[in-house]
C-alpha cells in the first residue's frame, strides 16, 4: 500500500480559496523518480543537550535589541537570496503554498494533497517551523546556532497585539490590515463577534473563546485535530480542529489586508508565509497542541500507520532535501526546542 504524501515530480498549477489560479512552484525543481531516490533522505532527529536547546519565547516578552537584530537580519538575508536557492524567503513561502494549495498530486493517486483542515495540520508546520528556524540559525552563524523563533502569544491579554518586533525593518509586512496595528485589541473569532466591543470586552471574548477551543469543544482527537485523512478518494476528508477554525484562521484574516480580494498576504493560504509574522503566528499554534495534549493527559492521537507514515519533503539547512514522515513530528521534546511556558489565563473563562 501507499503513505499519503505529494507526488514531487510534478508542481502544478493550482488555486486559492477563491479559486483565483496561483502559481507555488516558481523556483522549484521538478525531480525524476530517480532523481528524487538519489537526492532525499529520511530525517533524522537533531542532537542537541540542555545548553544548546532552542527555546521559543513569548515575543511581547523579549526586549533583547540584540536578538532582535539578528532575526531581522536573518530574514532580510533570505529575502535577498534568489529564488532558486531552496532558503529564499519567497520559496519557503511558496512551499506552504503548495501544500496548501493543491500544487502536488498524491503520490499514486489522481487527486490532490492538501495539508489544512486534516489531521495533517499540526505536523506539517510543526516541519515546516522547524526547518525554517533551523535555516534561519544557519545563516546566522555559529554562535547563534540556537536561534529560537518567538511565538506569537494571543492567548494571553499582553499577547494580544500585533507584535512590536513585527513593525519595523524586515520582519514588517506590507500586506497587513492597517486598522489593526498595536494597540488594537486581536480579535481572535474574526467571523463571529460585533465590531464594538470595548478592549477589555474583546480580551474576555478572546479568552472565552480559547477555553471552548482548548477544552469545551476539544474533548476528542478529532475535534481538536482534524478529521483522519488518509490515502486515495476513500480516506478523502475536509474537518478542520478547534484550534486551526479558531484562533488560527482568523488570526490569519485579521491580519491580512482587508482590501485584498482573500485578505492577503496573512488571510489567504497561498500568501500568508509571505508575511514573517506566520512564522510566530505558528510556533503559538505549535505550543498549544502539546498544552491540549497535557491538559488531557494525551501521548498519542492516533495509533493509525496511515498517519504515522504521512509524508512530506523540505529542505533542511544544508540544502538537503529530507522526508520527513507525521511520525517523526509527534514528540516535541526530540526535535531540541522547547517553548517558555505561559500562562493559561482562559481556563478559567468558560463562557
Ligand atoms: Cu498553513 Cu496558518 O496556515
Amino acid at each position: 500500500r501507499t503513505s499519503l504524501g505529494p507526488n514531487v515530480t510534478k508542481c502544478q498549477a493550482s488555486f486559492s480559496d477563491a479559486d483565483a489560479p496561483v502559481n507555488c512552484c516558481a523556483g522549484v525543481p521538478s525531480f525524476t523518480e530517480e532523481e528524487l531516490l538519489a537526492t532525499a533522505v529520511d530525517f533524522k532527529f537533531p542532537e542537541f543537550n540542555s545548553s544548546n536547546i532552542r527555546v521559543r519565547r513569548p515575543v511581547h516578552t523579549i526586549k533583547d535589541q540584540d536578538y532582535i537584530a539578528r532575526y531581522r537580519r536573518a530574514t532580510e538575508y533570505l529575502k535577498n537570496l534568489p529564488l532558486n536557492h531552496p532558503h529564499n524567503f519567497a520559496r519557503q513561502a511558496n512551499m506552504h503554498c503548495m501544500y496548501c494549495t493543491g500544487a502536488y498530486d498524491q503520490v499514486n493517486y489522481d487527486m490532490v494533497l492538501k495539508i489544512h483542515r486534516t489531521r495533517l495540520f499540526f505536523p506539517w508546520h510543526r516541519a515546516y517551523l522547524y526547518f525554517h528556524e533551523r535555516i534561519l540559525a544557519k545563516v546566522m552563524g555559529e554562535e547563534d546556532d540556537n536561534f529560537a523563533v518567538p511565538y506569537w502569544n494571543w492567548d494571553v491579554p499582553e499577547g494580544m497585539y500585533m507584535p512590536e518586533m513585527f513593525m519595523e525593518g524586515s520582519l514588517y509586512h506590507f500586506n497587513r490590515e492597517e486598522t489593526h496595528f498595536p494597540p488594537l485589541v486581536t480579535q481572535n473569532d474574526f467571523y463571529r463577534t460585533d465590531n464594538n466591543l470595548t478592549s477589555e470586552e474583546r480580551v474576555e471574548a478572546n479568552l472565552a473563546l480559547m477555553y471552548v477551543q482548548m477544552v469545551s469543544g476539544a474533548r476528542s482527537t478529532e475535534l481538536f485535530m482534524g478529521c483522519p485523512v488518509k490515502p486515495g478518494p476513500a480516506g478523502w476528508c475536509m474537518g478542520l480542529g478547534t484550534l486551526e477554525m479558531y484562533p488560527h484562521n482568523s488570526i490569519h484574516s485579521w491580519t491580512g489586508k482587508l482590501a485584498n480580494p482573500e485578505r492577503e498576504d496573512m488571510g489567504a493560504f497561498y500568501s500568508a508565509a509571505r508575511d514573517p509574522l506566520f512564522y510566530s503566528h505558528h510556533a503559538n499554534i505549535d505550543r498549544l497542541w502539546d498544552v491540549w495534549r497535557d491538559l488531557y493527559d494525551y501521548k498519542l492521537e492516533w495509533d493509525d500507520p496511515d498517519w504515522f507514515e504521512s509524508f512530506f519533503y523540505f529542505y533542511d539547512e544544508n540544502m538537503q532535501l529530507v522526508r520527513v514522515k507525521v511520525s517523526d513530528m509527534l514528540d516535541r521534546t526530540k526535535l531540541g526546542y522547547r517553548y517558555v511556558e505561559s500562562p493559561t489565563p482562559w481556563l478559567n473563562h468558560r463562557p
